[in-house]
């Protein structure tokens, strides 16, 4: 069975990155193995979590390359080239990536969202649905385009909002349900590429 290298990028805790090591690491029919972990900042707690599962890891300084984003991203790319990967899951990657980084791995490239987009784009998606009163919350995957939170919806889940929620009862509601919904949108997102 073909399994496409995947390559998962991060900046922080590295939560999403875990489940979807733990989904691979469980199911022997997973369209996809992990060649590489790579994050923007070199503390970043998933780096370990990445490196206890045996899966290689790289981080990237993005502040080495001050406002050129433009380097940063080569230097990315060529580590991606270098693994070989074949998809990118952005997993709490919280760099905003130029349309050359886009349109080099569009229709290979997939994010998770802490909202049911189109709604709450950008940050503090917890928080702006509280503020607006809305009665349910919840994630989203999608294929990453030029645009902020933007591309083709692959795959959302959706969670209640209850009364006296605060941002962190609804962030920690929200993150059960990516950790569900991640590892199942990346294997509808593998059997699209693997079908081309
Ligand atoms: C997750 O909630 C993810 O959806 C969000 O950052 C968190 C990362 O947590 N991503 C975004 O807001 C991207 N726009 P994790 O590092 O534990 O996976």
């Amino acid at each position: 069975m073909r399994r496409l290298k995947l390559a998962i990028l991060i900046s922080g805790r590295g939560s999403n990155m875990e489940a979807l090591l733990k989904a691979i690491a469980a199911d022997l029919d997973f369209p996809a193995t992990p060649v590489l972990v790579a994050s923007n900042k070199p503390d970043a707690p998933g780096l370990e979590i990445a490196d206890a599962a045996d899966v290689p890891t790289v981080a990237l300084d993005h502040r080495d390359y001050g406002k050129d984003r433009a380097a940063f991203e080569k230097e990315l790319d060529d580590e991606l080239r270098r693994s070989g990967t074949e998809i990118i899951a952005l997993a709490g990657f919280m760099r905003v990536l130029t349309p050359w980084f886009v349109s080099r791995w569009e229709g290979r490239m997939i994010n998770i969202h802490p909202s049911l987009l189109p709604k709450y784009k950008g940050l503090d998606t917890h928080q702006r649905a509280l503020d607006a009163g809305d009665s349910e919350a919840g994630c989203t995957v999608h294929w990453v385009n030029s645009g902020v939170d933007d591309g083709e919806i692959i795959a959302q889940a959706r969670v209640p909002i209850l009364r006296g929620d605060t941002e962190d009862t609804l962030a920690a509601r929200t993150l059960i349900a990516e950790h569900m919904l991640f590892p199942e949108a990346l294997k509808i997102a593998c059997a699209k590429i693997l079908k081309r």
